[in-house]
């Protein structure tokens, strides 16, 4: 197929674009590298610098390209910042996906694949969280994600498109054959923290709070690997095009980490100290979030494969070690 990757220098999207030319597809990268870095455009990829927010340029590209599907990637995606800069979030995350759903009715591309997020469940009501909780976002984030899940089911119904809405867990590592390396510019999550903290780019790191109803009091995550989410896209374009249907589902390992055995894991795996002070609480953590992803074994044959806490840690160290 012939693939739009919007996004597609980005750490996730990145990983995407590999997965899908790992297939045999063709794609065609569209990024304004606001975030996204020109060392993760693979040369099998055409490229087109550009800004989701430039109608024109957005709808000449999707209309240039015989495109028979759009991966959606491109957001800004830190849940706390979304707090302090609602508007940062409605252009980027609201209005941009807006603008890419028209010119996709205008082109007539018919599939689109969305990145979405646990963000969309807000604070557990039960765990394993499954495709059925409700969605009751804590962050602007996280409703931004859902609002457009919401625009999607709107657009299948009155412009006929099939579309994938992913609801990633938390993201970690690198490419199982490290052919991506760009590191993520000031990151707010867990891992690339404590990677930056074992690599020297930081002298410490906190731990935001350790008096949560968890059995070590740090707060626990479902950890999902990069690579595994990229085969749920490839799986999903699939079967939306395939079956002429659409679908929500969860992407996870199904097992959820405590900060402190992430930490742990990364001194061991990485043979560094990794400071880490006990910090107050972070406003917004829920104290468990991990998912149930047997929506997508069942309906795609998905499962993480590399999802495991030693392989997240060491496929991120054999990009961050060489720093510094
Ligand atoms: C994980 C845990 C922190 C940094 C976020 C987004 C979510 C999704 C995944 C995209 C928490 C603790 C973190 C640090 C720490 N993004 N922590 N010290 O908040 O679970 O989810 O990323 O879809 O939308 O909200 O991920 O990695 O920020 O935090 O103690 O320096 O690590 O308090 O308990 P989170 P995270």
């Amino acid at each position: 197929m012939n693939i739009l990757v919007i996004g597609g220098a980005g750490y996730i999207g990145s990983h995407v674009t590999r997965e899908f030319l790992d297939n045999g597809h063709n794609c065609t990268v569209f990024d304004n590298l606001s975030s996204g870095l020109r060392g993760n455009l693979f040369p099998e990829a055409s490229f087109f610098h550009g800004d989701i927010h430039d109608y024109p340029h957005l709808l000449k590209t999707m209309k240039s390209g015989g495109f028979d599907a759009l991966i959606h990637l491109a957001a800004s995606k830190a849940a706390g910042e979304s707090m302090l800069k609602p508007e940062k979030y409605s252009h980027n995350n609201i209005a941009g996906t807006l603008n890419i759903l028209n010119a996709a009715s205008e082109a007539g591309i018919k599939n689109i694949v969305f990145s979405s997020s646990a963000a969309v469940y807000g604070n557990p009501q039960y765990l394993p969280i499954d495709e059925k909780h409700p969605t009751l976002p804590e962050n602007y984030y996280g409703f931004t994600k859902l609002e457009i899940e919401r625009f999607l089911g709107w657009y299948e119904k009155l412009k006929g498109i099939n579309y994938a809405c992913l609801r990633y867990f938390n993201a970690a590592g690198y490419d199982i054959k490290g052919r991506i390396k760009g590191l993520e510019q000031n990151p707010a999550n867990l891992i690339p923290i404590i990677m930056e903290t074992a690599c020297g780019i930081r002298k410490e790191m906190q731990v935001f709070g350790n008096d949560y109803d968890t059995p070590d009091g740090t707060c626990i995550r479902g950890y999902v690997h990069a690579s595994d989410l990229a085969a749920g896209h490839s799986l999903a374009l699939d079967y939306i095009s395939k079956e002429q249907k659409s679908l929500t589902v969860n992407l996870g390992s199904e097992k959820g980490f405590s900060v402190t055995e992430v930490i742990e894991t990364a001194r061991k795996v990485t043979g560094k100290p990794i400071p880490a002070k006990i910090a107050g609480r972070r406003a917004g953590d829920p104290a468990k979030l991990y998912d149930s992803s047997t929506l997508a074994f069942e309906t795609l044959g998905w499962k993480a494969r590399y999802s495991d806490m030693e392989t997240l840690i060491k496929t991120s160290w054999d990009v961050y070690k060489n720093e510094r």
